[in-house]
């Protein structure tokens, strides 16, 4: 059983401490909680201003360092959020992406098991694998699972992911709960090219460089794929969801050994009517007319990311699971996280830096 939300002698751990969700669920857990965080990234700057915080510690390391791994599991819960999660790095750097994703996740999971420590991974969405056009809803328990060839390396890091999963479900002892977040959105999420990362970063903050650089939005093979975009607060409180049920001794143990779906199924839309929303958005939070903006182009996945790039064409999840055990459903719509993830995009990059 996790302590109380008041308790002030527990220590949680976070290891992607200083990532997108990390820095999110470190300020929601110092502002809702008593408890003290240990946090762990080989990058701080999301949560500059929690570094002096009295409630944390931080330790800049990854999970390859077998010493980390036996530290971090001496603490009651410990969310595992580190992974390399960008799809333009899944076909250049496979090995490095598989290490990331099933390696380091297995050996804290190893390590969890002995101590007992309760381990709430991150997994990905991805794992459905190469859904169709018609796929209808993701059901954690019960969608068979298709990846593509292993020619095609897009599948390199939802292969490590299913089968890290597949490692924590059978390892005997272990405490565990999965997470397949759907495209979280929000502030802090990715990079910009060229300022503070090199590549290709997911498509919100990709739509965001383009409309700030004022180049047209690319469109990977028409924009056809579909994507639920749910904001990064419906997952923190979704995870404050789980924690709730994991201090209460009568329901802690029906969290335990189940993987969860974690997105917003209102807020689905293809690529193309991404690009035409955040085309607008911008063109609102600018005071411009959205004609001047530069129109999108296509461009195809190979071309765009490089061989071996596939997809998936759509992502709907079933969220009756997370409404049954936790009574969570995801709630900000999605006009409202989209202009707030460009919001901020726009006032944290737009000092010259951009072009
Ligand atoms: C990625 C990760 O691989 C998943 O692990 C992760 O769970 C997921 O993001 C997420 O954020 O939850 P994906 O949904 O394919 O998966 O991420 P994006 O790179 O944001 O691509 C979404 C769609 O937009 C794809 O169809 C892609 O081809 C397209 N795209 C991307 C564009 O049309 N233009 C761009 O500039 C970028």
């Amino acid at each position: 059983m996790l302590p109380q939300f008041d308790d002030t002698s527990v220590t949680v751990a976070i290891v992607g401490c200083g990532g997108f969700i990390g820095s999110h669920l470190l300020d929601a857990i110092l502002e809702r909680t008593r408890w003290r965080v240990f946090g762990v990234d080989l990058d701080f700057y999301r949560v500059q201003h929690r570094l002096n915080h009295e409630r944390c510690e931080f330790l800049c390391a990854d999970l390859a360092d077998p010493a980390v791994v036996e530290r971090l599991a001496k603490f009651p819960l410990v969310v595992n959020l580190a992974a390399i999660c960008t799809p333009s790095r899944y076909m250049a750097e496979s090995c490095e992406v598989i290490r990331s994703n099933y390696d380091h996740p297995a050996a804290l999971a190893t390590a969890c098991a002995r101590s007992g420590a309760w381990l709430v991974h991150f997994s990905t969405s991805e794992i459905y694998g190469r859904t169709a056009p018609d796929s209808g809803e993701l059901v954690e328990d019960s969608t068979p699972v298709l990846l593509g060839p292993v020619t095609a390396s897009r599948w390199s890091y939802a292969t490590a992911k299913l089968l890290a999963e597949r490692f924590i479900a059978g390892l005997s002892g272990l405490k565990w709960t999965v997470v397949r977040p759907f495209n979280f959105v929000g502030p802090y999420m990715d990079f910009m090219p060229g300022v503070d990362g090199e590549g290709i970063p997911r498509v919100l903050a990709n739509f965001s460089t383009a409309l700030l650089r004022g180049e047209p939005l690319k469109l990977v093979n028409g924009g056809k794929a579909k994507r639920c975009f749910t904001s990064v607060h419906d997952a923190v409180d979704f995870l404050f969801a789980l924690f709730a049920v994991g201090a209460d001794p009568k329901r802690c143990g029906g969290v335990l050994s189940q993987a969860f779906n974690v997105g917003n199924p209102a807020n689905e839309l293809s690529i193309a009517e991404l690009a035409g929303k955040m085309r607008s958005i911008f063109a609102k939070v600018r005071g411009v007319d959205v004609s001047t903006l530069p129109e999108p182009q296509v461009v195809s996945g190979e071309e765009y990311y490089g061989v071996g790039y596939d997809d998936s064409m759509r992502r709907l999840p079933s969220v009756v699971k997370a409404d049954s055990l936790l009574g969570f459903k995801a709630r900000i719509p999605l006009d409202v996280a989209l202009e707030e993830s460009l919001s901020w995009f726009v006032k944290h990059y737009d000092t010259g830096a951009s072009s």
